[in-house]
């Protein structure tokens, strides 16, 4: 063999294995602000199908974000997974996030459920509703988020409390909708029927409802979802004293919509494996993906198509207000302030 040809055989050969090599070793880094029961089975399928290796970093969303800055260009994330559009917006904001052109994310995810400008795009919608408890609340004498504020309701409301970001982003919606200054009037009177200071998450808001502390609460329902399903006695006997009413639909005063926000993901800006990156973005939006968060967390699907479980059959469709979120990432300031002045702990 001459050495010129012995070069025209190595030469193919050494290339094939270069470009062999990287598709072996695929992988993308995922920083997940959603426990990690409530991804890696997706995360798992995607690899299956995909040949692409997942490295999952799970976290607190605030830590994340932190951790994400601090490590700037030299972040191994790939991409951020976190709830709250006001989240999303936050991370936008801060400069850690890519902008991501995808006809197939585009296609998928209605505009209002994503960053205008490819920042970060909806996975999972969570819709904040009134719940009331049965036995002491018609439902015909709850109508929207406005008359809650009513004198009726003086000593029966119960709700988290204002640095939670669920709440921050339903001001945030409201402010939008109505402005600050009737934002402040409503969120003054509101606080004023409180039935005590803001304690406990979602959860125990029902829980305090169903012991008597107060008649209605706000809650996001994928919480409620859970403890209806719930081993535990307690928690599911709370669930069945309470129903889910959706405020401000047609006909009741301000017909815009219930208050809904989305979990969702954004490409990091120091991402090293971009193109697999959005591989995995454009999976977690498909109907697959999308059938898997609204039957084990009890979220709903971008996609009005994809089906969603029998629990969330049971409290029937409604109308969501159908607000551009990134505008709750927009107004999350204001109403922090707003909620302070307000008096809502
Ligand atoms: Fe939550």
């Amino acid at each position: 063999m001459s050495v010129v040809s012995f070069k025209h055989w190595l030469l193919p050969m050494l290339s094939a294995w270069l470009l062999a090599g990287p598709v072996l070793a695929a992988e993308v880094n995922l920083y997940s602000a959603r426990q990690e029961n409530l991804i890696k089975p997706l995360l798992e399928r995607f690899s299956e199908q995909t040949g692409i290796e997942v490295n999952l970093v799970t976290g607190k969303a605030d830590a994340l974000l932190q951790r994400l800055k601090s490590e700037g260009r030299n972040s191994p994330a790939d991409l951020l997974l976190t709830t709250d559009a006001g989240r999303l917006h936050r991370a936008r904001e801060a400069g850690v996030l890519a902008p991501v052109e995808s006809d197939t994310l585009h296609e998928r995810i209605p505009a209002q459920y994503r960053d205008p400008e490819g920042y970060w795009f909806g996975l999972s919608v969570r819709a904040r509703p009134i719940v009331y408890v049965t036995d002491r609340v018609e439902p015909g004498e709850l109508s929207t988020y406005e008359a809650l504020a009513d004198p009726k309701w003086k000593g029966r409301v119960c709700i988290r409390s204002s640095s939670n970001i669920y709440n921050q982003s339903l001001v945030a919606s409201m402010i939008a909708h109505h402005g600050v200054e009737a934002t402040e009037a409503w969120a003054r009177d509101f606080v004023a029927n409180f039935a005590r200071p803001p304690i406990g998450g979602d959860r125990d808001q029902v829980l305090a409802a169903a012991a008597g502390q107060c008649d209605v609460a706000v809650i996001n329902t994928y919480y409620l979802g859970v403890m209806i399903n719930e081993d535990d006695q307690e928690q599911r006997e709370a669930a069945g004293r309470v129903a889910v009413f959706w405020p401000n639909q047609e006909g009741s005063g301000d017909g815009r919509g219930t208050h809904v926000n989305v979990s969702g993901i954004g490409l990091t800006a120091a991402a090293g494996n971009r193109d697999n990156a959005v591989q995995l973005m454009e999976f977690l939006s498909s109907d697959e993906s999308q059938a898997w968060y609204a039957q084990v967390n009890h979220e709903y699907p971008v996609r009005e198509s994809v089906p969603v479980s029998d629990t969330l059959k049971a409290w029937g469709g409604f109308k969501a207000d159908d607000l551009d979120l990134h505008l709750l990432g927009k107004y999350n300031a204001e109403a922090v302030r707003l909620m302070d002045r307000a008096g809502w702990k």
